[in-house]
């Protein structure tokens, strides 16, 4: 590296993965490079396969080396994996495990997924619009502990067999988790939900216990605490009072992508993944990859778009260059493009173009002398 150049360049991994992944991963970049270029930052992406793409192209779904240059980036931006076709192998062998790789390999155990109602979109999704209308929270989802990463087991035969997963939580696990909610609260309107299940399970009477104790350090945060299948229906009967909501892995996957019908459609929605101690973030739609509509250039950019918003957000620290694609993305929907998943017959290509368009309206006009 010369010690004339100003500005180093930022360095972005690209795991577009499988199915549709490719598609709205294609679409995000470029909008990032768009956005990139009209601020004049130097960005080096390097574009990796992950998942079943890596099974074929390397024989495991997250090789090493792509791990490492992970682990040297400023940013991830992934798409999704998976498909029916790798659905025999098991463990480690599954395309999924690279994600699990990825977030263990990176320390990822803070989830955010933004939750909107689409002013452009009012009446897409299958609640009433006055009933979605202004909904804006956040779910914080805990990423690195609970359901998916205790104990489990399959053995035994015939009526007797059996299979067990384990929810399993340390106090450290919960507390940096929910302290990183409060903190975002305190950002927003400070109004913090955690959701448990304290009237059933010991995890659920802890995850309440340590978060009463953490609401005491922070009194300026009002916290409420709910349990899980009531606050499934509360958040779409009135999801305008949520602020942010806070829960353990399993819920979490559940609750946001339930969340989606405030937005409309699955592919609207995006999150980042966190390591509260520094180190690169890993950016994604949250939905899979769509065996259903995969190969058909029709899947819904916008959650990889709005990835794309995020990263600019949290791992480049340029709030003003998220806000400007957000505003993009509002504006293209506000034109009327819709993908098939909101209604329409837009493109994956065509919603991308909207989105760049008017990405370049709001571009001031550079002077020259
Ligand atoms: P999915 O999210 O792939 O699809 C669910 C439904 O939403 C489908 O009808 C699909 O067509 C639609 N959909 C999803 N994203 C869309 C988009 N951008 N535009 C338009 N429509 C969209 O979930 P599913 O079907 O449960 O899983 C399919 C595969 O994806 C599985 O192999 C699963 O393991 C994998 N998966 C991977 C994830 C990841 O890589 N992070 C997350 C979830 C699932
Ligand atoms: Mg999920």
């Amino acid at each position: 590296m010369s010690i004339h150049n100003p500005s180093p360049p930022i360095r972005i991994v690209v795991l577009p993965g499988d199915g549709i992944g490719p598609e709205v991963i294609a679409g995000a970049v470029r909008v990032l490079d768009a956005a990139a270029s009209a601020h004049d930052l130097n960005l080096e992406l390097t574009e990796r396969p992950i998942g079943g793409a890596a099974i074929e192209a390397e024989g495991c779904p997250l090789p090493e080396a792509t791990l490492q240059l992970c682990r040297a980036a400023d940013a991830v931006l992934f798409g999704a994996a998976g498909a029916p076709r790798w659905d025999h192998l098991r463990g480690d062998a599954r395309p999924g495990a690279a994600i699990h790789g990825l977030r263990r390999g990176l320390g990822l155990c803070i989830n955010l997924r933004p939750i909107r109602a689409f002013p452009a979109l009012a009446g897409c999704g299958p609640l009433r619009p006055e009933i979605a209308r202004e909904s804006d929270f956040v779910v914080v989802r805990e990423l690195a502990g609970g359901a998916y990463y205790g104990a489990h087991g399959r053995h035994g035969e015939g009526d007797a067999e059996r299979a067990f997963d384990t929810i399993t939580y340390t106090r450290h696990e919960i507390e940096r988790v929910v302290g990183f909610a409060f903190d975002i609260a305190r950002q927003r309107r400070r109004h913090l939900t955690s959701v448990d299940k304290a009237n059933a399970l010991w995890s659920g009477r802890f995850w309440r216990d340590v978060t009463s104790q953490l609401a005491r350090e922070n009194p300026d945060v009002t916290l409420e605490h709910q349990l899980i299948d009531s606050f499934a229906l509360r958040m779409l009967q009135r999801p305008r009072r949520l602020d942010v909501v806070v829960a353990e892995n399993l819920f979490g996957d559940i609750l946001s992508d339930e969340a989606a019908a405030i937005s409309g459609s699955l592919g609207l929605m995006a999150s980042a993944s966190l390591n509260p101690e520094g180190g690169p973030a890993l950016y994604e739609p949250i939905h899979g990859t769509a065996p259903d509509i995969a190969g058909r250039g029709i899947a819904n950019p916008v959650g990889a778009i709005l990835s794309v918003a995020l990263l600019f957000e949290h791992s480049l620290r340029l709030p003003e260059i998220a806000a400007e694609v957000r505003a993009a993305v509002d504006a293209a929907l506000g034109a009327g493009l819709r993908t098939p998943d909101l209604g329409g017959q837009a493109t994956t290509a065509g919603m991308t173009d909207a989105v760049l368009a008017a990405l370049d309206l709001r571009r001031p006009l550079k002077v020259t002398a």
